[in-house]
């Protein structure tokens, strides 16, 4: 997500992208939102003379621009927000600063059932700050890959703590931000992308179940180092643009079992992270590897990273196929319960996951009700909803509201269908038939 501004046609610059405001032109006849680039100064000029008035864009290019426009939000809450944001880059500071300083040992007690109570942030707010904890998360994993050295082992999983803290913090205070970018990696950079995301999912499904904090660190651990025997794989056959060879494969099964001699070897670490390590690619029906475990043969751990590991490859950019979107990796890895994942994790995982499928009806943090006509896979907890009643639940006629483009607004819950007084299905239908 960018830096996004309502703005003046007149303001609008080659370049600049248009962005769906989500709002009904009903509503805003003069406001332009037909999504797409600025390609010149020529159109620019059919716009004003075409009556648009105004548009939704994109101004993370344009910071001259972005000075005349300030976010509504800095503006009606500029002492809450700037102290709200201090506080937060503050905490991130210093669990960034305990990370370089090695005083990571000396953090805080924390209390055993947690998450729920503590304070959550907007959008805007959280995603700059969990972009840096992401982008330095990666680099600690990156710099190892450079120079493999199994002795280096135990420091880079006492060096990967304090992000795993951190992220874990950004996933307590809004856990949209974090995720949004772990749909952003890299096709070049896959595996080591694909371990901070599985870190990152393990850590939410934690947090969502209210493990204790101390549980879903130690998880995000094993979701880090899961796939760490593929360092000792060939980079052919590790980067391989495209399905593996039968042989090649054979090959690649053996990343496990390398990743399980490496990390047994640590000193202290959690039984977890091993688990995590050995068994992500076993299968309930015993057809996984690298030793047919089935059912309860297979540790938790194991169980629930296998999951997280194939929505992440599924919903992952490579070099040879684009991310699938969200409902269709739902979908498949809801088809692989039983005989590949086990169904308690994926039932858990999926709802974990906040999606709330096309044509659920749902209820806005400002109260408005409507209900979800479109998924954005870039920001999945962010759909388009169709709004058809206000917060006093009267009804109003439909419309339409991107939350992608609504940093403030989030979707506080789902209600019955039959509370709405409009049938969701019949809904979506008209959506898709206008749209
Ligand atoms: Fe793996």
């Amino acid at each position: 997500m960018g830096l996004i501004r309502k703005i003046l046609i007149q303001d609008l610059k080659p370049g600049m992208r248009i962005l769906d405001s989500g709002i009904s032109w009903f509503s805003q006849p003069l406001l332009y939102s037909s999504p797409g680039l600025i390609e010149d100064a020529a159109q620019i000029k059919e716009l004003e003379k075409a009556g648009f008035k105004a548009a939704y864009v994109d101004l993370s290019d344009f910071p001259d621009v972005a000075a005349k426009y300030p976010a509504p939000d800095e503006v009606l809450n500029a002492a809450k927000d700037s102290a709200d944001t201090r506080r937060i880059l503050q905490e991130a500071d210093e669990e960034d600063s305990r990370a370089w300083i090695g005083l990571h040992d000396q953090a805080p007690e924390e209390k055993n059932s947690r998450q729920a109570e503590e304070p959550q942030t907007s959008l805007a707010m959280e995603l700059p700050v969990a972009r840096q904890i992401y982008k330095r998360s990666l680099s600690v994993i990156r710099d190892f890959i450079k120079a493999p050295n199994i002795k280096h082992i135990p420091s880079l999983v006492e060096d990967s703590k304090p992000f795993m803290a951190s992220l874990l913090g950004s996933l307590t205070r809004n856990p949209a931000a974090i995720l949004s970018l772990t749909r952003l990696c890299q096709a070049d950079e896959y595996t080591w992308s694909h371990c901070v995301n599985v870190a990152i999912l393990a850590m939410l499904y934690c947090n969502k179940q209210r493990y204790p904090k101390e549980l879903a660190t130690t998880m995000g651990l094993a979701g880090l180092f899961h796939d760490i025997g593929k360092t000792q794989i060939p980079g052919r056959i590790l980067n391989y643009p495209g399905k593996l060879s039968p042989q090649a494969f054979q090959i690649m099964t053996h990343h496990p079992g390398i990743g399980y001699k490496i990390i047994r070897g640590v000193p202290d670490i959690p039984k977890e992270v091993v688990d995590g390590v050995y068994q992500h690619h076993e299968r309930m029906h015993g057809t996984g590897y690298p030793n047919r475990l089935s059912g309860d043969e297979i540790s938790e751990t194991g169980k629930l990273l296998a999951v997280i590991d194939v929505y992440d490859a599924l919903s992952s950019r490579r070099p040879y196929k684009e991310p699938l979107p969200q409902h269709k990796c739902l979908s498949i890895i809801y088809s692989m319960r039983e005989k590949e994942l086990s169904p308690y994790y994926v039932d858990r995982f999926i709802r974990c996951l906040n999606i709330y499928p096309l044509a659920s009806a749902v209820e806005l943090s400002n109260g408005l009700r409507g209900v979800v006509v479109k998924i954005n896979d870039a920001t999945p907890l962010l759909p388009v909803v169709v709004v058809t009643q206000d917060r006093h639940k009267r009804n109003m006629p439909p419309r339409v509201v991107d939350l992608s483009a609504h940093p403030s607004l989030h979707i506080d819950r789902g209600v019955g269908a039959d509370e709405l007084g409009v049938e969701p299905a019949e809904l979506l239908r008209r959506f898709c038939q206008e749209t």
